[in-house]
């Protein structure tokens, strides 16, 4: 397969607003900065409201940027971008049909005739750790087992980039570290028929753990506030002294408060936004009132 020379997604100063209620803007996202070459696992990581959906969902042709631009291999993204796939954080499957349907769905989306379709979505099937369930409706699996027919269905479209929406998060603690060192697994043993991932988490351990390379999101609005690089090589182990230390500092980062500049009279130390009132009864304000209307 030809190599692109331009990145495989490059986003240059996105913002993004929705209206509110009250009729006014929401900026989601303001000024993000963002490239995506083949071969790398990209996090994104920011707390819940940071426009983590929103970017992932403009990358995948869902949402449209309000300013900035989007492309993809050096195309601006109108719609679906070829290559691109996505995993949801609730599986989304179609219930009334099977899991090799299922998987075969995006195939057939391609114009993919038959013959070739079952053969790639058995492929997939298997790849992922499902064999002997094909037959089974959504209903019959459990949450992981979902998760897994989701994985499925993204992969047997051979993607370049496969985008997952917080894709462990609806998992108990250990299906979802089973599916994500099978996953790694897969990656590094180059048997996943994908280029690049870029996940959307807010597991700090999941991104450290799984990615080579880490955005952290800042919130209202959302902007990518530093770029850290995962330099421990795969498997990765969580008690690994460097590994921890990474976690904390991500989370130190993350929870830090940028202090607000509280003004404060000249001169007159303590006051300010944040300055304590003495508590007092409303008989001694009204009585400041009356002093204060009552002629001098
Ligand atoms: N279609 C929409 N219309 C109006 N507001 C929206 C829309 N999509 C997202 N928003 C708003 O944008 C903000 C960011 O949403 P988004 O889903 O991107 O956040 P997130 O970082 O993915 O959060 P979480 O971690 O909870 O999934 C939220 O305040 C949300 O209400
Ligand atoms: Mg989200």
């Amino acid at each position: 397969m030809l190599d692109h020379p331009s990145p495989l997604i490059d986003i240059r100063g996105v913002c993004r607003s929705f209206p509110k209620g009250s009729g006014e803007q929401l900026l989601v996202l303001e000024q993000v900065d963002l490239t995506i070459h083949s071969g790398e696992i990209v996090g994104l990581l920011g707390r819940s409201g940071s426009g983590k959906s929103t970017l992932l969902r403009i990358i995948a042709g869902l949402v449209t940027p309000s300013s900035g631009s989007a492309t993809c291999r050096g195309e601006t993204i109108v719609g679906p971008p070829n290559g691109v796939a996505m995993v949801f954080q609730s599986f989304a499957l179609f219930p009334w049909l099977t899991v090799l349907q299922n998987v075969e769905l995006g195939l057939e989306a391609l114009g993919v005739d038959s013959t070739e379709r079952r053969k790639r979505a058995l492929a997939a099937i298997d790849l992922i750790g499902l064999d002997g369930f094909e037959s089974a409706f959504p209903k019959e699996l459990s949450g992981g087992m979902r998760q897994r027919v989701g994985f499925a269905r993204a992969l047997v479209v051979h993607p370049d980039l496969l985008l997952m929406d917080e894709p462990f998060s609806a998992l108990d603690v250990l299906t979802a570290e089973t599916l994500r060192t099978d996953l790694i697994d897969l990656w590094i043993e180059g048997r996943l028929p994908i280029k690049s991932v870029l996940m959307v988490t807010h597991n700090i351990e999941e991104a450290v753990l799984m990615c080579d390379r880490i955005l952290v999101f800042s919130s209202n609005p959302g902007r990518v506030a530093t770029e850290i690089k995962v330099e421990i090589p795969h498997p990765r182990n969580r008690l690994d002294p460097y590994f921890r230390q990474l976690v904390d500092n991500i989370y130190a980062r993350m929870t830090q408060r940028t202090e607000p500049k509280a003004p404060s009279i000249e001169g007159i130390p303590g006051t300010g936004i944040g300055m304590t009132l003495h508590h007092v009864s409303s008989n001694v304000l009204s009585g400041l009132i009356e002093t204060l209307a009552a002629p001098p």
